[in-house]
């Protein structure tokens, strides 16, 4: 299966930003995908720029209904309307920022499948969780929660990220990455052998060029969810480059 790369810029990003989307296109590697993530206001102009490109840009969230009244709010649609071939649900500072439930990602990843995106699907435990030996089990609820009805692997991506590793520069140990993608590719399987096997899990949390090669290294690791190393093209890249 071909890995994937994604940067989430979170709320970072101007339109003088595009020169680094112009960094990553120059610069893209053969051996994966890569995929920009940047906030809703450049995704017009970043579709327009990689249009032609092997890079897909993505949105960072989107609501579960088509349209209707929820103001602040943009629908899948609209995100594939602006030219963009992805969206990022359930990232845990959604999660917490906005008290998204499993019920509300799933919402999410199922109009992400309405309309024709590519969903990146993040699930992870907290340091408590880690600490008190329930990171498993944690996972597993937020699979049963979250994941759409039917699981297309061409179109659903799970992003494991421990929420402790996000921003801090703490990354798990590999024995610690591989038995929670090892646990994430069982139950998918167990709930599509076929599409299950072939689905990419991703992880995230504190990926940087100096620790991509050790981490994409590991078994069931099928690419990185980037978060500060994506917004220069370079650390990108470098991340990239774990698969050249
Ligand atoms: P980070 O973020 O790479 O800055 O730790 C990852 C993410 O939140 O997706």
């Amino acid at each position: 299966m071909r890995p994937l790369v994604a940067g989430n810029w979170k709320m970072n990003g101007l339109r003088s930003g595009e020169a680094e989307l112009r960094a990553v296109i120059a610069g893209a590697v053969t051996g994966c995908d890569l995929m920009v993530c940047p906030p809703a206001t450049l995704l017009v102009s970043f579709a327009a720029i990689a249009k032609g490109s092997s890079v897909v840009i993505g949105a960072q969230d989107c609501h579960g209904e088509r349209d209707g009244a929820h103001t602040g709010d943009i629908s899948a649609e609209m995100i594939a309307d602006a030219g963009a071939g992805a969206v990022i649900v359930g990232h845990s500072e959604r999660r917490a920022d906005h008290q998204e439930s499993d019920a509300d990602v799933k919402a999410k990843a199922s109009a992400a499948a309405r309309a024709g995106l590519i969903a990146i699907l993040c699930i992870g435990e907290t340091k408590e969780e880690r600490q008190a030996g329930a990171t498993i089990a944690r996972i597993g609820r937020q699979l049963d929660g979250s994941l759409p009805d039917r699981l297309d692997d061409a179109r659903l991506v799970i992003a494991y990220e421990p929420v402790w590793a996000i921003g801090t520069g703490l990354t798990p140990t590999t024995k610690d990455v591989a038995e929670v993608h090892a646990f994430i590719r069982e139950r998918l399987v167990a709930l599509d052998p076929k599409a299950g096997a072939s689905m990419r899990i991703l992880y995230g949390g504190s990926v940087k060029p100096a620790n991509a090669k050790e981490l994409m290294a590991v078994m069931n690791v099928n690419g990185a969810l980037v978060g500060g190393a994506s917004l220069k093209a370079a650390d990108f890249l470098g991340i990239a480059a774990a698969y050249s």
